[in-house]
């Protein structure tokens, strides 16, 4: 048997954008404009202050998070007993993978994407497949030929993230019941952490009603509990049941169900963000444009943007108080990826990087 101290248990963490405490000190800086983690611009509920402060702290979380199940259930038209809620949906990446993976199982990620998912199919001891999409497709997927590659490995698990983070392909409906049917009688797990900033998005809760497909949502990203950590799945009701006994005790803490029920108490914080967002898409779509910078069609809250050397364009970015996700963990070492903030704070950012341009680093289009 392994001892904890033997080198193969290692596993590579992921590389996920936002500033530690450590490059914050090295690099000098108190303050940054952070573009680097997607997330709603308008910052959480105001109501989330309040019901945050007014908890008792020495007090039991609810281990079963029955308001904000019940809460959840409301707002997504799901059974309650189908939620699992988590601490940030990368809790319940690595459940769901520790719980439906053994040591040996294939699972398969349509890459490139999130590092969570193949972070959890290695601790899990599974084997990972990732299906890459093509940079000369726009990075989408050839559906058929994944179909075929998923038939062909007969993974316990898919993953596949819709609108996927960082290229922003969103898929349709018909593709993702095309994914799931091929990855039967494995599950195919659909991360949904930035459909709310998808216009006219396709309602996903439909699919749950096949057996073998469920859905991840972060409520880090449109409701900006990105400190307070909440996530939830929707799962077929068997699948809740396991996640559920296998998650520890007391994972989803007190201000965090507190902060959720608030959160979704407030649609129209949502609505305003969402609003917030579109309008700044727009705004940076057209200054990229004019810039002559080749990017992809943003679909949700952030935009990956063709610059040349990506980490020293992040670095010069720094330089000037503005922190942008360099993409070369994904393989993408000529991208950054953009968040969507408030329309004042993208001019910011724009001027910033037409200096960058202006002193020879970007790629503009030939
Ligand atoms: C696609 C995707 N899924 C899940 C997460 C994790 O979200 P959470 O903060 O809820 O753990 C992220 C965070 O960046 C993400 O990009």
């Amino acid at each position: 048997m392994a001892s904890c101290d033997s080198k193969p248990l290692l596993i590579q963490k992921p590389v996920h954008g936002g500033l530690g405490v450590r490059e914050l000190r090295l690099l000098g800086l108190d303050h940054i404009i952070d573009f680097s983690s997607s997330v709603n611009p308008l910052g959480p509920s105001p109501k989330v202050k309040e019901a945050v402060a007014r908890l008792d702290l020495a007090y039991y979380p609810d281990p079963e998070s029955l308001e904000l199940r019940e809460a959840l259930a409301a707002v997504t038209g799901v059974a309650m007993e189908q939620i699992v809620p988590g601490n940030g949906s990368t809790d319940l990446i690595h459940l769901t993978a520790s719980s439906c993976l053994s040591a040996g199982d294939e699972a398969v990620v349509l890459g490139p994407t999130f590092g969570e998912y193949e972070a959890a199919c290695r601790v899990a001891g599974a084997s990972l497949h990732t299906i890459s999409a093509e940079e000369g497709r726009g990075f989408s997927w050839d559906i058929q030929e994944s179909c075929r590659t998923v038939r062909d490995l007969k993974p316990g698990l898919v993953f596949l993230c819709n609108p996927n983070n960082p290229t922003g392909v969103y898929l349709e409906r018909r593709e993702v019941e095309e994914l799931a049917e091929a990855a039967r009688p494995g599950m195919l797990v659909l991360d949904e952490a930035y459909v709310s900033f998808v216009d006219s998005a396709w309602d996903a809760t439909e699919l749950l009603a096949s057996g073998n497909v469920m859905l991840l949502r972060s409520m880090t990203k449109d409701y900006a509990l990105t400190g307070l950590r909440l996530g939830y799945a929707l799962c077929p009701p068997g699948v809740a049941q396991l996640l559920f006994s296998r998650q520890p005790t007391w994972s989803v803490n007190a201000a965090a169900q507190a902060g959720g029920l608030a959160s979704l108490s407030d649609q129209e914080h949502l609505i305003k963000a969402q609003r917030c967002v579109g309008g700044a898409r727009d705004l940076i779509v057209r200054e990229l444009q004019a810039l002559r910078l080749r990017f992809l069609p943003p679909s949700a809250n952030f935009v990956l943007v063709e610059v040349g050397e990506a980490s020293s364009v992040r670095r010069q970015l720094l330089g000037k108080g503005i922190c942008v996700r360099d993409c070369t963990s994904f393989g993408l070492p000529r991208y950054i990826r953009i968040a969507i903030r408030r329309k004042a704070e993208c001019a910011v950012l724009l001027t910033a990087l037409k200096d960058v341009l202006n002193e020879g680093t970007v790629a503009a289009v030939e």
